[in-house]
């Protein structure tokens, strides 16, 4: 490169520093698009990378843009914003999934990357599928995992949040934010889906209530196959088959197991504490039936508690795991893993949980030794 190039570069590089920390990000889009015009002679490969990047990024023709240009749609009563927009989506930490999901969701990404190979199959890729599961186990992360595997903005619409006052107004409001969806090349998820269906019980709306999931079966049947439209319940049961049947595919996020767990305190707790691998095992047995959420919500409580009173994390952990249990198998499988682990001593497990130490120690390995869990014992 010559002694004028790179002068050239230090200009660039000055001006770019200059209107990146303003901010300007459209402005540095275009500035950055001139100069890989500019350095197509002088230097090809850096003209190729900032292509690249362009193309990676939001640019003057992505969705993204396009959605900045759409005013986003609002509520007619209340004026609010009836959709939450995550333009490039991320995850603090990657999901634990379930084999029943992980295959499903795997499937949708799969199909959009390899549309080419669907299309000469006359086949068209998956257009829509319906997230069942209690609270707190990944729908919505799913949906989040899945928009930025393929690079798109994810749009939630909480209808719970929705359901106007004026029931009237619902119909109106969802069309709305449906067509400002289906202009953009997103994932977009419609979320407490049995919002619509749980107020059924109300004599007075019916005929609001049957007007609103014919708005929706239509709007789901007009689905564009470039989008991907995802719908999340807790309450499958009170969805009308109507509007189950729309979607192509159906993923149950269950509760995590006690694999499940452990993957999730190695993900989330072992990058902060270094003691991890010691608790996994109790702490698996202890949150057994809780979901990811209450798990996360619990272990930064006892974090937070111990950052702040300066005490050894492990105490709060001790505390937390003996006091997750109340029926008294449960206790007692605590009360063991806790001592099996050498966290412990048997008269603080006790403590903990209530359990008698003779019980405890008729249940745990002697010294240096784990004990095998029988199914028996396991709560
Ligand atoms: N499968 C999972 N793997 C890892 N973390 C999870 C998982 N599921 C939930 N979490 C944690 O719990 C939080 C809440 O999960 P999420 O919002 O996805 O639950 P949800 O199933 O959509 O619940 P709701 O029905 O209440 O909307 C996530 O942000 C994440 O930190
Ligand atoms: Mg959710």
């Amino acid at each position: 490169m010559t002694e004028g190039k790179k002068s050239d570069l230090a200009t660039d590089y000055l001006k770019l520093a200059r209107i990146s920390l303003s901010g300007r990000i459209q402005d540095v889009q275009l500035m950055l698009h001139r100069a890989a015009k500019r350095y197509r002679t002088s230097d090809g490969p850096l003209a190729d990378s900032l292509t690249t990047l362009l193309q990676e990024s939001p640019t003057l023709a992505s969705p993204l843009r396009k959605q900045a240009e759409i005013p986003l749609p609002v509520d007619l009563d209340s004026r609010l914003h009836l959709l939450r927009v995550e333009t490039e989506p991320t995850i603090d930490h990657e999901p634990i999934f379930a084999p029943e999901w992980a295959a499903a969701l795997n499937q949708i990404v799969a199909e959009r990357r390899n549309a080419a190979s669907l299309n000469r199959a006359g086949l068209q890729p998956t257009r829509s599928a319906l997230f069942v599961g209690p609270p707190g186990v990944g729908k919505t992360m799913a949906a989040r995992w899945l928009a930025r595997e393929l690079k798109r903005p994810l749009l939630i619409l909480d209808l719970a949040a929705v359901m106007s006052s004026l029931l009237g107004r619902t119909g109106g409001n969802l069309r709305h934010v449906l067509d400002y969806a289906k202009g953009i090349n997103c994932v977009l998820l419609l979320d407490e889906l049995d919002a619509i269906a749980k107020r059924r019980d109300d004599q007075g709306e019916i005929g609001e209530l049957k007007r609103l999931v014919t708005v929706l079966i239509q709007q789901i049947d007009d689905w564009p196959s470039s989008g991907i439209l995802l719908g999340a319940t807790n309450h499958p049961a009170l969805l009308d088959p109507a509007i189950w049947r729309r979607f192509e595919t159906h993923i149950s996020f269950p509760l995590p197991d006690r694999a499940a767990v452990a993957q999730f305190l190695t993900e989330t707790l072992a990058p902060v504490f270094p003691n991890t691998a010691a608790w996994t095992a109790p702490l698996a047995v202890a949150f057994a039936g809780k979901s990811f959420s209450d798990i996360e919500r619990e272990l930064i409580a006892a974090r937070r508690y111990a950052a702040i009173n300066d005490v050894p994390l492990d105490d709060r952990l001790a505390i937390l795991a003996g006091s997750q249990v109340t029926d008294k198998a449960s206790r007692i499988a605590v009360a063991t893993a806790l001592v099996d682990h050498g966290l412990v001593s048997q008269r603080k497990a006790r403590a903990l949980t209530g359990v008698a130490r003779d019980t405890i120690r008729n249940r745990t390995a002697p010294k240096g030794k784990l004990r095998r869990r029988t199914d028996r014992e396991a709560p």
